[in-house]
């Protein structure tokens, strides 16, 4: 047994995802979430200020005496973990390699579409590592930044002009290429799962990399003795506005509101 909490973060509300998935599956687990609201989009950044503010991350969620990390940023996973994984004694689990390998299991046809921020596109860790795993694979990728202010911004529902708006152009050339499974590599992405859908078709399977890499956690924790897990949440900026969108995005009232971090002592 390791009653001892599990840190998770993201650059905003997007690591929501994971831990709504975790809540499902591990309910015994207690929680540190942070969301990096004070600088989210990490996306458009280059890899040097993403690493910087990742090793912060990372500090401040090892103030509270962590057993795992779960890294519920495609950004941070493709440009920061490795660097910062060897840096760190706790065990830290990120979201590529777990969508990888639900997306490989879910297609069919060998034509796969992830979508991401540009730091991700960029990167090429998709590609690598679904076609080093199966040179047979077809991999199309597709950038989608605007995505990201919309989830932090609530505007994720069908029948939101701006949302379906963006969704089918930058839908648009993946479809083209008749992908049958799609990545959602950002954790904010589901949040607009049916807006995507409804563009994509009931064909296309969605991998959601944050609720990939919860399951990932269950197959590597030692879990904690059977109790009520609790969350608790902290962002570098507007905790109100947090508390007002987590809920609809964990489909559940928030253990404890967020609190505010000052982020200088990290
Ligand atoms: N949710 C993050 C990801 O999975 C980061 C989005 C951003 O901050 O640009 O990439």
């Amino acid at each position: 047994m390791d009653n001892r909490p599990i840190g998770v973060f993201d650059s905003g509300v997007g690591g929501l995802t994971a831990v709504r998935r975790l809540h499902e599956i591990l309910p015994h687990e207690d929680i540190i979430y942070f969301g990096d609201t004070g600088r989210v989009p990490y996306g458009t950044r280059s890899a040097e200020t993403i690493l910087k503010y990742t090793r912060q991350d990372v500090h401040f969620l090892q103030a509270f005496d962590i057993k795992a990390i779960v890294v519920a940023c495609n950004t941070v996973s493709a440009t920061a973990l490795d660097t910062v994984a060897a840096e760190t004694d706790v065990p830290m689990i990120g979201v590529v390699s777990p969508a990888c390998d639900a997306a490989r299991k879910a297609t069919v046809t060998g034509r796969i579409g992830v979508i991401g921020t540009q730091a991700t596109v960029r990167s090429g860790v998709y590609e690598r590592m679904l076609t080093a795993a199966d040179p047979n694979l077809s991999v199309f990728m597709q950038a989608c930044p605007l995505l990201v202010p919309l989830a932090e911004n609530g505007r994720v529902h069908r029948g939101d002009i701006v949302a379906e708006t963006l969704v089918r152009e930058y839908l648009a050339p993946i479809k083209a290429q008749g992908v049958d499974t799609l990545i959602l590599a950002c954790t904010h992405y589901p949040l607009l799962r049916e807006v995507i859908a409804a563009e994509m078709g009931a064909h296309v399977r969605l991998i959601d990399s944050g609720a990939a890499a919860a399951e990932c956690v269950r197959d590597i924790l030692t879990p904690c003795e059977t109790r009520q897990g609790r969350t608790r949440y902290f962002v570098s900026d507007d905790p109100a506005g947090f508390n007002v969108l987590a809920p609809g995005f964990l489909h559940s009232a928030l253990d404890f509101p967020a609190k505010r971090v000052e982020f200088g002592a990290f």
